[in-house]
């Protein structure tokens, strides 16, 4: 790990106290000895404050839940929602999978890539976007789709892509 990451990662092991707050009242929402089942949501309201997630911070909410830190890893590992590296300001989630392949999410890919200068997995220079590659997010029957950070947008074409992009 370089220096640099080392440093977010102790930066990041840590929450604000409106956040902290933010987890009690999702643990509320379950009998005392159901807290972990606030899990999804701790992690939430910890990578809505720090955008991505970092070991320590994942060991951090994990402590706070009062859950091992090998479950909290098994959650943030499974589902694309959590960003396990830093992220840009806006995460384009594009989805992939059957429906979208059929429906011509290939030259939607090709044209993010070409308009923003970067492939998969990556962030633009300016740190505006990071985009991601996802499978299914449920919404095939607006296919080709993508999320960009909680709002969905289906029926994509090029020229809707742009339009949409502009607005972040
Ligand atoms: S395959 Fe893309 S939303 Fe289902």
């Amino acid at each position: 790990m370089n220096e640099q990451v080392a440093d977010q990662n102790a930066a990041a092991a840590s929450l604000s106290q409106a956040a902290l707050d933010e987890i009690e009242r999702e643990c509320a929402k379950y009998p005392a000895e159901r807290r972990q089942s606030a899990l999804l949501a701790a992690l939430r309201i910890a990578q809505d404050e720090h955008r991505w997630l970092s070991n320590d911070m994942i060991e951090y909410v994990a402590g706070v839940i009062g859950v091992p830190a090998v479950r909290a890893f098994e959650v943030a590992t499974f589902y694309s929602m959590y960003n396990l590296k830093p992220v840009g300001e806006n995460v384009i989630h594009l989805c992939t999978n059957i429906s979208c392949m059929l429906r011509g999410c290939d030259e939607i890919q090709r044209h993010i890539e070409e308009k923003l200068e970067i492939g998969l997995g990556e962030t633009t220079a300016d740190g505006k976007f990071t985009l991601k590659e996802v499978e299914c997010l449920c919404a095939c029957a607006g296919a080709p789709m993508m999320q960009v950070n909680r709002d969905y947008h289906e029926n994509l074409t090029p020229e809707r892509v742009d339009e949409i992009l502009a607005r972040y």
